[in-house]
């Protein structure tokens, strides 16, 4: 055997060595829990011999609690280059068979070196989560290789897509990197976030409560919104980032890819003339809106469990990605809530930030009353969903669907926050209030003097709230929305004022940043 070729067997080796990460008994042992090892998730993630892999020689400088005893190549990530769908992306999985994911300085560096090359190259960073926290031997030394992602999460948001999906454990600190992401992914059962786990709950609450209950994915899905999409199984959470991706593009400076269809610009559908019921305080499913006007009926909803009183989510119109915002009838009426303020919020920002045109579909009765929601800063909160579509420059199309009551019509992209084409159905309703309490303000000492002839009063003046405001024309006649159209052509009319202003250029006043309310 010559020296060369000697050389590449331990090369072959080497790299053989490494892909076991910490060997074949945890990989059994990663097995038997139901999850994938870290390259197992990246070989599905990506495209087929697509994948080049950095710092496969890495290794940790720890000598505290006898970890100079051994030096796994790699160390707990494996880090690197690929493409999806053809697409260029950086990625970073977790390997939970050394030391159980956890983090040392030198995987710490591993990962920021990739998060680096996505922002200086433009392309999306995606996280595959799957650690015991901060690597407890090395101390301080794991925390400062924490912050150092931190801070590149900051500094890429905006920049360029990041995606975090959680495969296993993620708490403590941890936690931050995936909430600093765009979109966070969970699988049912197997993958739990919390700052502090079950043990320290019960000691400083004396709560007993569950690794599920505190922090699974149904949790973090429907209740606190941490996570975006639950899935069921590792294969459909890698698959769901494969298609999220899909509407998306590279980097804040392009725009997502035009992709081919074949449903009809002008297809119409005469179901929708008579979605809206007669009765204004029945609800109708808007998601059937949604389906009809959008490309092949294909929507991919962000935050399916959380606040379903608005619906976020990705779809394509004439090939070109946009995202839709609508308030949903069938969920409290589709009132605007604090978690469905935040909800949109964020989603607004998104889309903005990666030049995605929004759609916005509205029937919205107001703002939910009461002291839950004043105390939680409803006003806050709304402010957020305010502040996002009156900063956000991408063209914005909005329909009114029925209600578009108060604060909440202005909130849901208005004219006045710089809507760039506003439209509504000859449904809409567009006021200051709902017939009913317009009356109760306006004529409430007529209606107690003449407590006999009250209800008479109230209906006549309902009547009059109703005739003058309960349509779309008052709004029309001013130019506030720019025209009525026939529900039927929603699909046609959103299409054709995309394209009007798929060159849109506009700016924000030069700042540092703003300083929106948190
Ligand atoms: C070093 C760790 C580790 C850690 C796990 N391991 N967590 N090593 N530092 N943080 C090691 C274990 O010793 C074990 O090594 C191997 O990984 C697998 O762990 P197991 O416990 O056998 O696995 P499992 O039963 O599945 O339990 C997983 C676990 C548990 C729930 C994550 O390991 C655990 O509770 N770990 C500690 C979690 C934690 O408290 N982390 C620090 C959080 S504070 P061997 O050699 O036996 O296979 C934090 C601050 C971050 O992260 C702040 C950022 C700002």
């Amino acid at each position: 055997m010559s020296i060369q070729s000697d050389h590449i067997e331990k090369l072959v080796q080497r790299r053989a060595k490494a892909r076991l990460g910490g060997g074949e008994k945890r990989i059994e042992a990663q097995h038997a829990k139901g999850k994938k090892t870290a390259r197992e998730r990246l070989e599905l993630l990506l495209d087929p011999g697509s994948f080049e892999e950095y710092d496969m020689f890495v290794q940790h400088r720890c000598t505290n609690f006898g970890m100079d005893a051994s030096h796994p190549d790699g160390d707990g990530v494996v880090t690197g280059c690929g493409t999806i769908g053809g697409r260029q992306v950086y990625v970073y999985a977790q390997d939970f068979t050394v030391s159980g994911g956890s983090l040392s300085k030198t995987m710490s560096e591993k990962i920021c070196k990739v998060m680096d090359m996505a922002r200086r190259n433009g392309a999306p960073c995606i996280g595959l989560n799957d650690s015991g926290g901060a690597r407890i031997q090395e101390g301080i030394d794991a925390l400062a290789g924490y912050a150092e992602i931190f801070e590149r999460n900051i500094l890429g948001s905006g920049v360029v897509p990041q995606i975090s999906a959680i495969m296993g454990p993620c708490a403590g600190g941890a936690v931050y990197s995936p909430a600093l992401t765009d979109f966070t992914f969970m699988v049912k059962n197997t993958s739990y976030m919390f700052l502090t786990g079950p043990a320290v709950v019960k000691s400083v609450t004396g709560e007993e409560v569950s690794q599920e209950e505190l922090g699974g994915a149904s949790v973090h899905a429907s209740k606190s919104g941490v996570c975006h999409f639950a899935c069921d199984t590792e294969e459909e959470t890698l698959e769901g980032i494969k298609a999220l991706l899909a509407f998306l593009p590279q980097n804040n400076l392009e725009t997502a890819p035009l992709v081919e269809t074949s449903d009809p610009v002008n297809r119409v559908d005469d179901a929708l003339n008579s979605i809206v019921p007669d009765n204004p305080n029945k609800a109708y499913n808007m998601y059937a809106v949604i389906g009809s006007i959008v490309d092949d009926g294909k929507f991919l909803e962000v935050h399916k469990q959380f606040a379903k009183n608005i619906i976020v989510g990705f779809a394509h119109m004439n090939g070109r990605s946009v995202g839709i915002v609508a308030n949903q009838p069938s969920e409290l009426a589709g009132v605007l809530d604090i978690n469905a303020s935040r909800k949109a919020a964020r989603f607004v920002r998104f889309c903005d930030a990666f030049n995605i045109p929004l759609v916005t579909l509205v029937d919205v009765p107001g703002f939910l009353p009461g002291t839950q929601q004043e105390y939680g800063a409803i006003i806050t909160n709304g402010a957020k969903l305010l502040y996002a579509y009156g900063e956000a420059t991408v063209p914005k199309v909005t329909v009114t669907l029925r209600k578009g009551y108060g604060g909440a019509h202005i909130v849901m992209s208005c004219k006045q926050l710089r809507g760039d084409i506003n439209y509504a159905w000859p449904s809409a309703e567009i006021a200051v209030m709902g017939a009913d309490g317009a009356v109760n303000v306006l004529y409430a000492k007529d209606i107690k003097a003449d407590p006999e002839h009250a209800k008479e009063i109230f209906e006549e003046k309902k009547k009059e709230y109703t005739d003058l405001f309960s349509n779309p024309y008052q709004a029309a006649q001013k130019g506030y929305i720019d025209d009525v159209i026939e529900p039927r052509n929603t699909r046609f009319r959103v299409i054709r004022a995309l394209e009007q202003l798929a060159g849109k250029r506009e700016e924000i006043p030069a700042k540092k940043h703003d300083n929106l309310p948190l």
